[in-house]
């Protein structure tokens, strides 16, 4: 049986030894009770509550605007769904950046406040201090290189990142250090997967790729595009494993026919 099946429960130290053995790691997000706990009884290793919420959950642009209150209260229903993964919360823009120990209190806030077991921040040396600060108060931290949805505003474009070397550069070095600061583990976003391949293949932690090809330790996709809810989104990584917006779409439809023909509820659906 694989580690991750027989681990009673996900831990940092799982991850670091799936990665040991080459098995891969499957991480996806999940922002409610309900679906954290499908994803969870189907076996997933880690669940992210991601600042994706911001899109799929509230329909902003861009996860700029989602708050620390709001991650936590979807962060705590995720958590009392889960018996067996690893929950990652993402620091929301604003909550980190420039301030260490506001870093530090709204990490703790998180850890509190809905018992989940790590949380995830954008960025590299820029964000050293705040890394640092929080790992010293025991609180385990995930990295996340390449595209960095939360500096939309600077690099103005979601197009694959670090193809120059110079800032192929500094993504290895980004990872390097993080590495070295105590990171558990990192995310690596829409990067080209040769890149990705050589970082993964030249850190310890386990490194989950999305949009990065192949040679990392694992996957990680925004639940709801690879379940076909989100349609408008299809960048060239996303794999979709079902079409739900038209099964939902379909049932709906047919539960509106059913009212109005008052089909619905017949003499056993009533008491
Ligand atoms: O917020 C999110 O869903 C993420 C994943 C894309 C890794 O950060």
């Amino acid at each position: 049986m694989s580690t991750h099946l027989k681990a009673k429960r996900v831990t940092t130290h799982v991850l670091s030894e799936m990665k040991y053995r080459g098995e891969k790691i499957a991480m996806l997000t999940a922002y409610d009770y309900s679906m954290a706990r499908i994803i969870d009884a189907a076996g997933i290793d880690i669940i992210l509550v991601g600042d994706s919420a911001s899109n799929v959950m509230a329909g902003h642009e861009t996860t700029v605007p989602i708050t620390l209150e709001e991650m936590i209260y979807m962060a705590s229903g995720v958590v009392r769904a889960v018996k067996r993964a690893l929950v990652v919360v993402d620091l929301p823009f604003g909550s980190y950046q420039g301030d260490s120990l506001q870093a530090l209190k709204s990490a703790i806030r998180i850890m509190k406040e809905t018992g989940a077991h790590a949380v995830k921040m954008e960025g590299g040396r820029e964000i050293q201090e705040s890394i640092s600060r929080i790992l010293s108060a025991g609180i385990p931290v995930m990295g996340h290189l390449g595209l960095t949805p939360q500096s939309i505003h600077k690099f103005g474009t979601y197009v694959v990142r670090a193809q120059q070397e110079e800032e192929a550069k500094k993504l290895v070095e980004d990872a390097h250090l993080l590495e070295k600061t105590g990171v558990f583990g990192i995310v690596l976003e829409k990067i080209p997967a040769k890149l990705a391949e050589e970082v993964t293949s030249s850190l310890r932690i386990p490194l989950i790729g999305i949009g990065a090809g192949g040679g990392v330790d694992g996957q990680v996709l925004v639940l709801h595009d690879m379940l076909g809810i989100t349609q408008e989104f299809s960048p060239r990584f996303l794999r979709r494993y079902h079409n739900l917006n038209q099964e939902i779409h379909g049932a709906v439809t047919s539960y509106i026919e059913d009212v109005k023909s008052r089909d619905f509820p017949n003499e056993k659906e009533q008491y």
